[in-house]
C-alpha cells in the first residue's frame, strides 16, 4: 500500500508512505529554493516519487488536504501550477473520499486534523489529547480531539481569537519584516519572539489591551487589508534598539503564553500527554509554560508543526485511521528527506574539529523534516567560544543582533544543564533555563533571559551525531541551521555553495568528506 501525501499551500510539502513506513517527507523550498514556497508543483511531485525508485501509477492512495481557497488562488495567479488531477470542491468537515480520477483512490483531509495526525501519529504515546492552533486553514484556526490508540476521535474544529495572525500582522506591519512572496503570512514571528526576551511586559495591561484591540480586527473581511489590523496605526518598530519596540514583542509573547495555557489548560481532563500542532506550536516559549502551568506531564510537538506538517499528517491519517493500521508508539526520525548517499562522517576527525574550536558546516544522511536543523544540515561550533553569537550573527548567517542559537545536549548531561525543561525534547520545541553554574560554558547558546532551545539527543536517535559530540569533549555543541539567506541546504551542491559565501566557517562536511578551509 502506496499513500502520496501532498499539501499545496505555504510551506508545499510532499510525503510517501509504503506499508507504514515514511520513505520520503520534504519540504518544496528545499527543492525550489524558494523559502516557504507554496502552489503544485508537478516537478516536485516527480521528483518526490523519484528519489522512491516509484511512479504515479504505483500509488495506491493520495491523501491530501483541498481547501477550496488554496486550489482558486493557484488557479487565479499561476494556472500553470494546478494539479493534473481532478479537484473536489465538496465541503468536509474531517475527511472525504474521491475519485482522483485515474482509478487512483483519493482521500482529502480537513488541515487541522492534518494537523492533528501530525503531532499524535508521531508521537511516543498510545493515547493523547491533542490540541492545534494556527492561523487558519479550512475557515478553523483550532481543533481539539483525542488519540485513542490508532484512532483520532471526537474531532472538533474551532475557530478562536487568531493570535497567529496577529504575530504575522505585527511582524509584518510594525516591525517591517519582508515577505518572501504575495502568499506568505509573515516569515518574521520566530524572530520576535527572540527580541521579546529583551523587553519587560507593560505592567498595568494598557498595552496588552491596545494590542488585542488593534490586531484582533481582522479576520472580518472589510478589514482584510493587513495594515487595517497594524498596531497603533502602523506605529514603527523597526528600531529593535528601542525598548518600545522590545516591551510591545515582549507584551505579545507574554499574552501569547496567557491565552496558550488558558486554552490548554480548558482541554485538561485529566491525561498525561498533550499532542500539539499547528503554527502557534512553533512558540517555543509558550510551549515550555505548556509543562510548568498546566496539568499535562508529557507534551509533544512534532518537528513539523507548521504546515509543513500537513502532508505527513494527511498521509499517517489515512494510514492510521481510515486503513486501521496499528499505532507502533515508535520515536519518528525526522531525517526523511531524500538520500543523497554521502557516505559516513570520520567522527573522530569532527569531534576533534569542534574540540579545537572550528566552525563547521555538518552535511550527513538524510536532511530534516520541518524547518529546525536538527543536526544533518547543521552549522556546528563549541558554544563557549567568546563572542560565538556575534560573529554567527554578523559574520556567517547576516541575521539581526538579537537571534539567539540553540544548542544540542546530549540526553544523560540535560538534567545537569537545564531546569524548567521538557525532557522529551528531541525536535528542539520546547524552550529550557540554563543552570547557573552552566551560563558562562553555554554562552553561546544562553539568551538575556538565561533561556535556550534544546535538541535533547539520545544515543539511539543519532549515533554518529551523539557520539561526535562525546568524541568533542563538550557538554554541548550550539547547532544552528546551515543556510545562508535563503532554505535550508538539501543537495551536496547546495552544501558546497553555501560553505562557499561563508568566509568566517572553517570546515565544510559532507558525509565520508572534509573541506577545510585554508589559512
Ligand atoms: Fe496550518
Amino acid at each position: 500500500m502506496i499513500i502520496l501525501g501532498l499539501y499545496y499551500g505555504h510551506n508545499a510539502s510532499a510525503c510517501v508512505i509504503k506499508d507504514g513506513k515514511v520513505l520520503i517527507n520534504w519540504e518544496l523550498e528545499r527543492h525550489s529554493r524558494i523559502k516557504h514556497d507554496y502552489g503544485y508543483s508537478q516537478e516536485f511531485v516527480n521528483k518526490t516519487l523519484e528519489h522512491c525508485n516509484l511512479q504515479w501509477t504505483d500509488i495506491n492512495i493520495l491523501a491530501c488536504n483541498f481547501p477550496k481557497a488554496i486550489i482558486n488562488w493557484i488557479g487565479r495567479k499561476q494556472p500553470n501550477k494546478l494539479p493534473p488531477f481532478k479537484v473536489i470542491d465538496t465541503a468536509y468537515s474531517e475527511s472525504i473520499e474521491f475519485n482522483v480520477g485515474d482509478g487512483t483512490r483519493g482521500v482529502a483531509v480537513n488541515h487541522h486534523l492534518c494537523h492533528a495526525a501530525s503531532a499524535y501519529y508521531t508521537s511516543p504515546y498510545s493515547s493523547a489529547r491533542i490540541f492545534t492552533w494556527d492561523g487558519g486553514g479550512d475557515s478553523e484556526n483550532a481543533s481539539t480531539s483525542f488519540g485513542r490508540g490508532n484512532k483520532i476521535e471526537q474531532y472538533e474544529g474551532l475557530v478562536k481569537e487568531n493570535i497567529a495572525s496577529y504575530w504575522s500582522s505585527i511582524c509584518f506591519n510594525n516591525y517591517r519584516m519582508k515577505r518572501i512572496h504575495e502568499w506568505d503570512p509573515g516569515s518574521g514571528a520566530g524572530k520576535i519572539m527572540g527580541l521579546s526576551s529583551y523587553g519587560t511586559p507593560d505592567p498595568n495591561g494598557e498595552l496588552e489591551t491596545k494590542l488585542r484591540q488593534d490586531l484582533a480586527l481582522a479576520p472580518d473581511p472589510k478589514n482584510f487589508d493587513p495594515r487595517a489590523r497594524a498596531f497603533n496605526q502602523c506605529e514603527d518598530l523597526s528600531d529593535t534598539k528601542r525598548f518600545r519596540s522590545q516591551n510591545v514583542a515582549a507584551t505579545l509573547q507574554r499574552y501569547t503564553v496567557k491565552r496558550l495555557v488558558s486554552e490548554i489548560e480548558n482541554i485538561y481532563q485529566g491525561e498525561t500527554n498533550l499532542c500539539y500542532s499547528g503554527g502557534l506550536a512553533l512558540n517555543c516559549i509558550a510551549n515550555r509554560d505548556i509543562i510548568k502551568r498546566t496539568g499535562f506531564e508529557n507534551l509533544h510537538v512534532p518537528p513539523f508543526p507548521n504546515d509543513t506538517g500537513l502532508a505527513i499528517g494527511a498521509a499517517l491519517y489515512v494510514w492510521h485511521h481510515v486503513l486501521n493500521n496499528p499505532k507502533t508508539n515508535e520515536y519518528f526520525s525526522p531525517y526523511t528527506g531524500p538520500d543523497y548517499k554521502v557516505g559516513l562522517p570520520d567522527v573522530q576527525k569532527v569531534g576533534e574539529l569542534l574540540r579545537a574550536g572550528k566552525i563547521i558546516c555538518y552535511y550527513e544522511g538524510r536532511s530534516e523534516s520541518g524547518p529546525r536543523a536538527l543536526g544533518h544540515r547543521s552549522i556546528l561550533c563549541d558554544p563557549s567560544i567568546p563572542s560565538i553569537r556575534k560573529i554567527l550573527n554578523e559574520k556567517v548567517k547576516y541575521r539581526e543582533w538579537y537571534r539567539p542559537y540553540a544548542p544540542i545536549i546530549l540526553e544523560e548531561y540535560a538534567e545537569e544543564m537545564l531546569e524548567d525543561y521538557n525532557k522529551w525534547s528531541p525536535y528542539m520545541q520546547t524552550s529550557a533555563v540554563i543552570k547557573e553554574e552552566y551560563r558562562e560554558k553555554l554562552s553561546g547558546v544562553n539568551h538575556v533571559d538565561n533561556t535556550t532551545r534544546p535538541q535533547i539527543l539520545k544515543k539511539e536517535h543519532n549515533p554518529i551525531l551523539y557520539n561526535i559530540i562525546v568524541a568533542s569533549g563538550l557538554p554541548a555543541v550550539l547547532n544552528t541551521s546551515f543556510n545562508y539567506q535563503e532554505p535550508i541546504v538539501e543537495t551536496p551542491d547546495d552544501a558546497l555553495l553555501t560553505f562557499a559565501n561563508m568566509g568566517h566557517v572553517d570546515a565544510l562536511i559532507i558525509g565520508d568528506k572534509i573541506y577545510e578551509r585554508e589559512n
